[in-house]
């Protein structure tokens, strides 16, 4: 019997997943903890691997996952930085992943990590179930007539334009392959991201990340933002400089920021850390203390129609690699 083994893995994966197994007929054998160097043995009489945002599919763990005879790495998700696609290549090892399960997952946690903070209903929802019923401290601001820069319209970030614009947002947008057609039709208007900067009262990233976007919002990109200016990462934490974030918001330069994603977040986000705390993490732990910062877990993507649809993916492309046809269109890397 074939069989695939999935890494950090949590109910909810191998809920949708295990649906999957029973109609296949194949072994899912499902490991919580990460694929990495270290635990590349694990795989060992596998066809393929199924990896996460957080495993680490270096050169080093691809040569192990080659020498026990894995072909296929499918990734259910849609970024895939985390795996050395050149060392991959020749190896002969096929990558897929799952290009768009859900953009609008993404985009409308966007929506929702930023009406948060700045409405800070975390704070009101906490206050009232204490029978605190005082305003004090919760005063907002309008989306409407607000300037948004979007940086990468691609599937997310067209999805999260379009909610901005109803809201009556003006979006000012950033891409290398800008989509003229798009922009024409939903009143979108393409800057360079040094033009957006001064103008834009909140900054939603939705870029991969790649040697060229890494920490592509430092210190430069915080000074030439508007002051006041609210930042949104929903796309991955190493696009943005924490140490130059943490700096912004001290200087209160920063209004508030709302992150789904954060620089140093393998190991940590996804478990529970609250019998200990972060001794390992002063970043984050500062990051926290802010009471104009907003953090959730690499959360965006966890609908109910996104886990189907990745399931769905994923099952049908380890189905083709199995049978050695092709991946669905759009799927390989
Ligand atoms: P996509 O591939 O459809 O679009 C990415 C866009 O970014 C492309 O249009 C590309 O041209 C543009 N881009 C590349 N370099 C750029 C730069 N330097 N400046 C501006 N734009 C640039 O990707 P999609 O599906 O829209 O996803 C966006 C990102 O969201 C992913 O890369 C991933 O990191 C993240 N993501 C996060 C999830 C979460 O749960 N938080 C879930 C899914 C994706």
């Amino acid at each position: 019997m074939k069989v695939v083994s999935f890494y950090d893995t949590k109910p909810y994966d191998r809920e949708v997943m295990q649906a999957a197994e029973a109609a296949v007929g194949w072994e899912f054998r499902f490991h919580d903890f990460r694929l990495s160097t270290e635990t590349a043995a694990t795989a060992a009489g596998s066809h393929a691997v199924c990896v996460f945002v957080n495993d680490k599919l270096d050169r080093a763990c691809l040569n192990k996952l080659a020498a026990v005879g894995v072909k296929h790495v499918a990734l259910r998700c849609a970024g895939f930085n985390q795996v050395d696609l050149v060392a991959a290549r020749e190896l002969g090892m096929a990558v897929t992943r799952v290009p768009a399960y859900s953009p609008h997952a993404v985009a409308e946690h966007t929506l929702a990590l930023l009406l948060t903070l700045n409405r800070k209903i975390h704070r009101a929802y906490n206050r009232v179930r204490e029978f605190n019923f005082s305003l004090a401290g919760l005063v907002g601001f309008d989306l409407y007539g607000k300037t948004v820069g979007v940086i990468g319209t691609g599937k997310i970030g067209r999805c999260t334009a379009e909610i901005f614009r109803g809201f009556g947002c003006e979006v000012l947008a950033h891409d290398p392959f800008p989509q003229q057609d798009w922009a024409l039709a939903h009143q979108v208007r393409y800057l360079e991201l040094d033009a957006i900067l001064p103008q834009a009262d909140i900054l939603s990233l939705h870029l991969p990340l790649t040697p060229q976007t890494y920490h592509l919002i430092d210190e430069r990109t915080f000074s030439l933002m508007k002051q006041g200016a609210y930042l949104v990462n929903t796309s991955r934490g190493k696009l943005v400089d924490t140490s130059a974030l943490i700096q912004a918001l001290k200087s209160l330069h920063l209004g508030g920021v709302a992150l789904d994603v954060y620089e140093e977040e393998e190991g940590i986000f996804f478990e529970d850390h609250s019998a200990m705390g972060l001794p390992g993490d002063d970043e984050l732990s500062r990051l926290l203390s802010f009471p104009n910062v907003l953090v959730t877990s690499h959360q965006a993507f966890l609908t109910n129609e996104a886990l189907h649809e990745i399931a769905r993916v994923t099952t049908e492309n380890l189905s083709r690699s199995m049978a050695g046809a092709d991946f669905l269109e759009g799927t390989v890397l």
